[in-house]
């Protein structure tokens, strides 16, 4: 396996684990951060073992944002022709679901990382927010657009314009998150969850995935004319014919994710 210096990657039965590893610095993310992540996301991607993955961090901070002493001294030129942020659109783009599973900090980039997984699994001592405002700039990796989409214009912008840090339970409240666990549960519930996610069938998973980003994107007759080919897509697969046999059977699956 490739060797990695920020991050920790494991594979543990179906599920690809990738652990932010930068303590001294709160898993600021620097640039080998934001590419070793993309590797890794993008190796487990390609890889038909891999039916989830978890991105987590610390308990302390899962990321504090993006490297504010690389990008300190950068000019607007050095930041437009290095597409400082680019790597993070390839781990966005993965087709495998990703879970984040939150502790502690997750703040500007971190936030915005978080905003990139599917599935967001919140620790009760997690803190989320998009304080870039007092830093004189504005998210940079996704924040002012993926927020609106999860929270809605108002509550987006008055986080966004105060920068304003927010409890996991007024997260969850606004929709931030999926779920509130305690923190000492954060692992398991994630390893539970992407278990499930990973038993089913990949095709189907997918396209699931795939059909759900694209509802951020389309019109409403656009994102239903998408799922009406996705769904029918399906009825090829393998496991489509063995789902239905084994409910009509009375017993659980097996899919072979063809
Ligand atoms: N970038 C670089 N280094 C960071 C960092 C960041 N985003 N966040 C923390 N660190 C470093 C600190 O500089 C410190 O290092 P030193 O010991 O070498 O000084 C170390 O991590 C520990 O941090 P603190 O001593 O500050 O820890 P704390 O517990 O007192 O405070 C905190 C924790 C409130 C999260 C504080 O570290 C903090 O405010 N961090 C910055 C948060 C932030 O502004 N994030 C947005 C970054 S910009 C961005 O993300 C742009 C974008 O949209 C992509």
């Amino acid at each position: 396996m490739t060797e990695y210096e920020t991050i920790l990657v494991e594979q543990r039965g179906r599920v690809g684990w990738i652990t932010l590893n930068r303590p001294q610095a709160l898993n600021a993310l620097n640039g080998q951060v934001a590419d070793e992540v993309a590797a890794a996301a993008s190796a487990f991607d390609v890889d038909e073992g891999v039916g989830a993955i978890v991105v987590t961090g610390s308990e302390k901070a899962f990321a504090a944002g993006a490297d504010i002493k690389e990008m300190e001294g950068m000019t607007s030129a050095e930041m437009l022709s290095t597409d400082h942020f680019g790597a993070w659109r390839e781990f966005a783009a993965v087709r495998t679901p990703v879970i984040a599973a939150v502790a502690g900090y997750a703040l500007g980039g971190g936030c915005e990382l978080a905003m990139m997984c599917d599935i967001i699994l919140s620790a009760d001592s997690a803190k989320f927010g998009q304080p870039e405002i007092n830093l004189g700039v504005i998210p940079g990796m996704g924040g002012t657009q993926r927020l609106i989409r999860a929270v809605g214009y108002y509550k987006a912008a008055e986080l966004v314009l105060s920068g304003r840090i927010i409890g996991a339970d007024e997260a969850e409240r606004i929709g931030l998150v999926s779920r509130v666990v305690p923190a000492a549960d954060l692992l398991a519930e994630a390893t539970a969850l992407a278990e499930t996610i990973a038993s089913k069938s990949l095709p189907s998973v997918y396209a699931a995935k795939a059909t759900l980003d694209a509802a951020m994107e389309t019109p409403l007759a656009e994102g239903l004319a998408a799922e009406k080919v996705a769904f029918a897509e399906l009825f090829d697969t393998a496991d489509q014919k063995e789902g239905m046999a084994a409910f009509r059977e009375k017993r659980p699956p097996h899919f072979v994710h063809r």
